[in-house]
């Protein structure tokens, strides 16, 4: 694209993926759940053009780029496009003072690995247009927009961690957030001698995005059946174990088995916040354990990669607790690993990934890291 040629930022902004420590699916059902940000991140180089509505973006890491108009946004054929598209159409809605701007995206997050490239892209473009136009957007707005953005540009019906981790996460810290009053609770994690490893199966089953949208749906359908007996719940935050086993008959299996795990994860992330507060790392990994156990068995999220792996640590001494992190369908799983085991577990871990799945494991360390910021301006 020409604009290249003599491209100058006025502002470079970096925002990360994620890592959620435990509470999949939780935010949607008003729940709670436990996120940081993590080191990888995609950066936003910015600057203003001379036009009133011509925009210019170029991701270097799919070498393409697209131009636009910002009077004739439409939703695009092409998937990530549709990121920026309705993050620029949401920021319309809200301000009127964004004008022509060229934008280089460069990541070194993984696209599709469950660590919310996707937030990363909406939050970091919306954190950089906001500076760079001086727009007046408070933080929670853009978390908002950002999310709004995914639902109707890229017809994902997701729920508000990952926007909510991506802008607000600190340095050392994970966020027990609760979903329903957007409370949070910043957590100090220090986990030494302990590590988060990531593994990345390197598969991201298409189903995600539909099954996504239909497990929200079975969700809801669960609570207007609980709704019938106990008319004062509003989702399934408010449902206890109890409630469910009364409700189990009047509803189809699939359905109990979507609650079941909503209502014992949400109670799973409290209990990991209180463990991770007193630093109980062994209870931890339990609880990661269990939740996978859920993720697999319960809300069937998870796919042959992520449970052979999961599956795989089990047998370590030196692993604590395992689980698959995000959305699903493969992606990342997330290990807690003690420093001296480390590189012996990456090692058997790949091996053994290799000889089942003839894929190369990628693995790397996490630590809580800082949300959406601004490198550098002027
Ligand atoms: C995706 C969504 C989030 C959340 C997770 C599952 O990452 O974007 O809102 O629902 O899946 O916990």
């Amino acid at each position: 694209m020409h604009f290249l040629e003599n491209f100058s930022p006025q502002l470079v902004v970096a925002s990360p993926g994620r890592i959620n420590l435990i509470g999949e699916h939780t935010d949607y059902n008003m729940g709670y759940v436990l996120p940081t940000a993590i080191e990888k991140k995609i950066t936003f180089q910015l600057q203003k053009n001379e036009s009133d509505t011509h925009c210019r973006i170029y991701s270097k890491g799919y070498d393409t780029g697209f131009e636009l108009d910002l009077r004739h946004i439409a939703i695009s054929k092409i998937e990530w496009e549709n990121y920026i598209l309705g993050v620029l159409h949401e920021i319309l809605k809200r301000t009127d003072g964004l004008r022509g701007f060229d934008c280089i995206v460069e990541s070194n997050l993984p696209s599709g690995s469950g660590l919310s490239s996707s937030a990363a892209l909406e939050c970091g473009l919306v954190f950089g247009l906001n500076e760079l136009f001086d727009l007046g957007l408070p933080k929670m707005e853009m978390v908002k927009l950002s999310q709004t953005a995914e639902h109707t540009f890229v017809g994902t019906q997701c729920g508000i961690m990952d926007q909510y981790a991506s802008v607000m996460s600190e340095a050392g810290h994970v966020i027990l957030l609760d979903c329903r009053s957007l409370e949070r609770r910043m957590i100090p994690v220090s986990l030494d001698p302990f590590k988060l490893i990531l593994l990345n199966t390197k598969v991201s089953h298409n189903l995600a995005t539909s099954e996504y949208n239909v497990r929200r749906r079975e969700c809801e359908e669960g609570v207007a059946i609980i709704q019938r007996d106990f008319p004062k719940i509003r989702s399934l935050r408010d449902v206890t174990e109890k409630m469910l086993t009364e409700c189990r008959d009047k509803m189809g299996e699939v359905v109990f088995k979507r609650c079941s795990f909503i209502v014992a994860e949400n109670q799973r992330v409290l209990e990991a916040a209180e463990a991770l507060g007193q630093n109980d790392l062994d209870h931890m990994g339990r609880l990661l354990y269990k939740a996978h156990e859920g993720i697999s068995k319960l809300y069937e999220v998870s796919c042959a990669e992520s449970d052979f792996l999961v599956d795989f640590t089990k047998e370590n001494p030196l692993v604590l607790g395992a689980r698959q992190t995000g959305g699903g369908f493969g992606g990342c799983t997330l290990n807690i690993v003690h420093r001296d085991g480390v590189d012996s577990f990456i090692k058997s871990a790949s091996e053994a990934y290799a000889k089942a799945f003839d894929i190369s494991l990628e693995a790397f360390e996490v630590t809580p890291s800082q949300g959406t910021t601004i490198v550098r301006k002027g």
